[in-house]
């Protein structure tokens, strides 16, 4: 049964929360957090905090938009709603229930409430999830005869709480579908990377398209697309839609205006600046495809790809950054195929890529003593739930390759 809320009135403002300072929280793959502060003080956040698995931030409510249709790094962007102490869990359900839900979005909306905890001492997370969806079920039949309805797979609305031992936070989560779904992958190929993740590697290693990037093992390509839509500098969300479309509220002109300023800010990919190769024609046909859906056949004529063994082919250009992901070998039998081919992996860099810096990222630990270089800098990241290492080697000119002594890099 519902109880009356000070809040409990329907008062849909022409301009609501948008001239106060907001707070949000930006998750992202972890490892990348110093990335997605900087990239967040870029767009103009303020009182910029990383933590582990993301980045708090502050700022206009509009700014929401901005990182959503500009973050190339952040996998979300949660507007706080709320947050206090708690000790039970009808506490949780009563923040969530101080929110005035139906002033935010429409009963016809379909919600996902999705609760995280860190040492919280609740005992169900999924009840606490139900008594969240009850408080917003009861804020709009405090006010009115609809309420929406739950939608785990395709919801409009998703609703993130998170527990520490003492608070409960709730956020709106702004973007909607994961931001690193750009929209130019339409098709799957085996062991894609996250598109945020290689945009990731692409900020920490300083890539902004100022020298030439090659993939050699580009798979569908991910690095690569990225690698284009920064030199183009296209917004990586200027291909999708965002649930803030859908709130109440949704200043529509100052969206548009966001779109329109960064399509007119869009440059053609020059030629000569990304080099990609794969050994598997399905691969190479992918990666094409993806280029073209950011930017047409102009785009992806403009990079050079190949389609043969990596070992066979000669570089690109006298320097530049090579960024890759090699297989894994997470089955036994590929990890033995593995360790049989990292030798030629040294012997290819050694002769023919002296004068570039080598990334490869990489679960396999092994992978530098495998190929008989030591890593100038190795950064743990995660590939989803996979612990993985970006591994860099300065390629000089008369080699620093070393015998294979550090088995556990
Ligand atoms: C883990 S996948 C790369 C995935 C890619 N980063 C993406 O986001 O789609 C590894 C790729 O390396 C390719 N590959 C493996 N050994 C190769 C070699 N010796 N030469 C060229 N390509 C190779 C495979 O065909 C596969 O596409």
């Amino acid at each position: 049964m519902a109880t009356n809320h000070p809040r409990d009135t329907l008062t849909v403002k022409p301009s609501p929360v948008q001239q106060k300072t907001q707070r949000f929280f930006a998750p992202c793959p972890r490892g990348l957090e110093g990335a997605l502060f900087d990239e967040l003080t870029e767009l103009g956040a303020i009182h910029v905090g990383p933590t582990d698995g993301g980045v708090a931030f502050q700022g206009p409510f509009t700014l929401g938009y901005r990182v959503c249709l500009w973050s190339r790094i952040a996998s979300r962007v949660l507007w706080q709603l709320a947050e206090d102490e708690y000790h039970h869990e009808e506490d949780i359900y009563e923040i969530a229930r101080s929110i005035a839900w139906p002033n935010l979005f429409t009963a016809q909306e379909l919600i996902r409430v999705q609760v995280d905890a860190i040492r919280s001492p609740v005992t169900s997370l999924e009840f606490v999830t139900l008594r969240v969806k009850d408080a917003i079920v009861d804020s709009f039949r405090a006010v009115q005869d609809e309420r929406p309805s739950v939608d785990t797979s395709m919801p409009d609305m998703r609703i993130h709480v998170f527990l520490t031992a003492y608070t409960a936070t709730v956020y709106l989560d702004l973007a909607g579908e994961a931001l690193f779904k750009r929209g130019y992958r339409r098709e799957g190929l085996q062991a894609p990377l996250r598109e945020n993740l290689a945009a990731g590697m692409l900020a920490l290693k300083g890539w902004r398209g100022q020298m030439p990037l090659f993939d050699p093992m580009c798979g569908s390509g991910t690095i690569l697309t990225e690698a284009a839509m920064i030199a183009m500098n296209l917004a990586p969300g200027g291909q999708r839609p965002f649930a803030f479309e859908k709130i109440r509220n949704f200043e529509a002109n100052v969206f548009d205006a966001m779109r329109a300023e960064a399509a007119a800010g869009a440059k053609p990919l020059p030629p000569n600046l990304l080099f990609g190769n794969d050994r598997d024609v399905d691969a190479v046909e992918v990666t094409r495809r993806h280029l073209q859906n950011i930017g047409g056949e102009a785009t992806a004529s403009a990079v050079t790809i190949t389609n043969v063994p990596m070992e066979t082919l000669a570089a690109p250009a006298p320097t530049g950054l090579l960024l890759t992901n090699p297989p894994y070998g997470e089955r036994l039998n590929e990890l033995a195929d593995l360790k049989a081919w990292y030798p030629a992996v040294g012997t290819w860099l050694k002769k023919t890529m002296a004068g570039w810096k080598a990334c490869f990222i990489t679960a396999d630990r092994a992978m530098p003593s495998g190929i008989g270089f030591k890593p100038s800098k190795k950064t743990p990241l995660f590939n989803g739930a996979l612990d993985c290492r970006l591994f860099e080697f300065e390629l000089y000119a008369g080699s620093r390759r070393e015998p294979p002594k550090d088995k556990t890099a």
